[in-house]
Order: structure tokens, then C-alpha cells, then sequence
């Protein structure tokens, strides 16, 4: 496995790759690697010649700057992961070798950016978009790998790619949860103990809200999950919503579409560090 900081460092690796005749797949991450990523990285090796992993804290998609100075980070413990895993490339680069000017592009695909996490992280979305093309224009990938974890994350970026007409397929893999069904997340790390079996009650209410849904209203729905899971102390929803899965708008009855899902942000701990989940209602 290489480590490349320099993106003509990568790109001369990636060119001699690619006159081979070679697939090459990506995973993009901000690094604090978890199964979760792990699972990414196993795929693109198994469907590709070549994995690339970037490993990228971006500053561009964080609209809560102390969010960002606590990401947790530890490059060595991810290369070390990395290279048991089998990856080829690591790909981390500084902030200025990524962003050398200012990038003053701005993607905007409503109406998926401007709900859920695009109303409550603004510009979160674009900052998003302006590294994953970066990420896309340096590496020129066949396929690129993310989590469906960051659900709504996964529809922008199939537009993203839509948009700039780019030839690069995206591959959703499976949300891995830990063993007391919490999602898998880097955040995760920054719960204490307490707080990390208090937040595994997000999906268990959320898992139970399917039965509940099916003998009540959507609006039911919304505030049983809402207040089951602020009753514990430990919790607060940021926000809710029930949306068709196609255009990720929220909806007011169940038999409106054909794919329903639950999508919800939770604040947990002293802290408070922001997890997010979602639940399948309909497929
Ligand atoms: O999902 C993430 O970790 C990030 O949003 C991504 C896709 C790596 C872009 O920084």
C-alpha cells in the first residue's frame, strides 16, 4: 500500500495504472475508520483492479466549526487498517493541497439539498459536492463507494455526478451497525460509554416504529418515535422526517408512494455529539 499526500504523486500512480487496462475504485472518507468504512473498502477491492482510499477531514462541509475541531483524527491507525484491509492507495492530501484557492462553486440540487440535513446544515451539501468532485476529478474512478448511513448524502451525490456528467459509478453499501444496533460512526467515538448504550435506543425505536406504523398515521408515527426517544435525558431530536424515498419530501399519508423512509438526527450526551439513522418503511 502507498501513501500519496501530493495529488500529482497519486495521479502518476493512477496514470501507469490506467494504461495497464485497470479498474480502479474509490472510497472517499474523512478518516477515524470503522467497520463501517472497512466494509466500503472491502467491496471496491473485491469489484475493482485498484482501490484508492482518500482519507480527507473537509473543512468545507462542516458549518459547526467546533464539530470540525473534534472530529476525531489519527492517520496511522487508519493507514495501519488500511493496509490489512488490502487498499492499494491512500490518498492525504493537506487542506491547501486540496483546496490551493478558495472553491467558490456552488452546487445546489433541490429540492434533495434543501431538506433534512441541507435545512440544518447549510452549506454542508456543498461542501460535500465541491471535495467528492475534487476527489472525482483527481482520480478519475470507475466506481466510487459510499455508505448508505449518509442516505440522503448518497442521492446528492448521484446527482452530483448526473450534473457534471461524469462516467463513474456509485456503489451504496450496506449501513453496519455495532452489535447493540447503534450506526456505525466516527462521532461514535466521542461518546462515553453511558451515552453510546443510551443512543442505541435510536434504532431500536425506530425498528419498532415499523410495527407501530402500520396501525397509525404518519403524524402518529413522527411523534411516537419523537417522543420515545427524547424521554431519555441523553437524547434530543434535531429532527424527523417521513419521506418518500425517491424525492426524499416528506409525506402526509403512507399509501402516497411506493417507498417510504424514516430519517432522523438525534443530539446525544453532554457534549453533544449529532448522530443520524434511518428506517425503512416501505420499499
Ligand atoms: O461521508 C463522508 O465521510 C464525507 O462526507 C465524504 C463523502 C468523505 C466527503 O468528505
Amino acid at each position: 500500500m502507498k501513501l500519496c499526500k501530493k495529488i500529482v504523486e497519486l495521479q502518476n500512480e493512477l496514470f501507469e495504472v490506467r494504461k495497464q487496462g485497470k479498474s480502479i475504485g474509490l472510497v472517499p472518507t474523512m478518516g477515524a475508520l470503522h467497520e463501517g468504512h472497512l466494509s466500503l473498502v472491502k467491496r471496491c477491492i473485491a469489484e475493482n483492479d485498484i482501490t484508492v482510499v482518500s482519507v480527507f477531514l473537509n473543512p468545507t462541509q462542516f458549518n459547526d466549526k467546533k464539530d470540525l475541531e473534534r472530529y476525531p483524527q489519527n492517520l496511522d491507525a487508519d493507514c495501519k487498517l488500511l493496509e490489512i484491509c488490502g487498499a492499494d492507495y491512500v490518498f492525504a492530501p493537506a487542506v491547501d493541497e486540496m483546496y490551493p484557492v478558495p472553491d467558490t462553486r456552488h452546487f445546489e440540487f433541490p429540492p434533495i439539498t434543501t431538506v433534512m440535513e441541507g435545512a440544518h446544515r447549510p452549506g454542508h451539501f456543498n461542501g460535500v459536492c465541491q471535495v467528492v468532485s475534487r476527489l472525482f476529478y483527481i482520480t478519475r474512478p470507475d466506481a466510487a463507494y459510499f455508505g448508505e448511513k449518509d442516505w440522503q448524502q448518497v442521492a446528492v451525490i448521484k446527482q452530483l455526478v448526473k450534473s457534471l456528467d461524469l462516467k463513474i459509478r456509485i456503489v451504496e453499501c450496506d449501513l453496519i451497525r455495532e452489535k447493540s444496533g447503534l450506526a456505525m460512526s466516527s462521532r461514535n467515538a466521542l461518546l462515553t460509554a453511558d451515552e453510546r448504550n443510551v443512543a442505541s435506543n435510536i434504532y431500536r425505536i425506530l425498528e419498532e416504529s415499523v410495527t407501530y406504523a402500520s396501525k397509525h398515521s404518519v403524524q402518529e408515527t413522527h411523534e411516537h418515535v419523537v417522543n420515545e426517544i427524547n424521554a431519555y435525558s441523553e437524547l434530543n431530536v434535531e429532527y424527523f422526517s417521513i419521506v418518500n424515498s425517491e424525492t426524499l419530501q416528506e409525506i402526509n399519508e403512507w399509501d402516497e408512494c411506493s417507498a417510504v423512509s424514516g430519517c432522523i438526527t438525534v443530539f446525544c450526551g453532554k457534549t453533544p455529539i449529532r448522530l443520524i439513522d434511518h428506517i425503512t418503511y416501505k420499499k
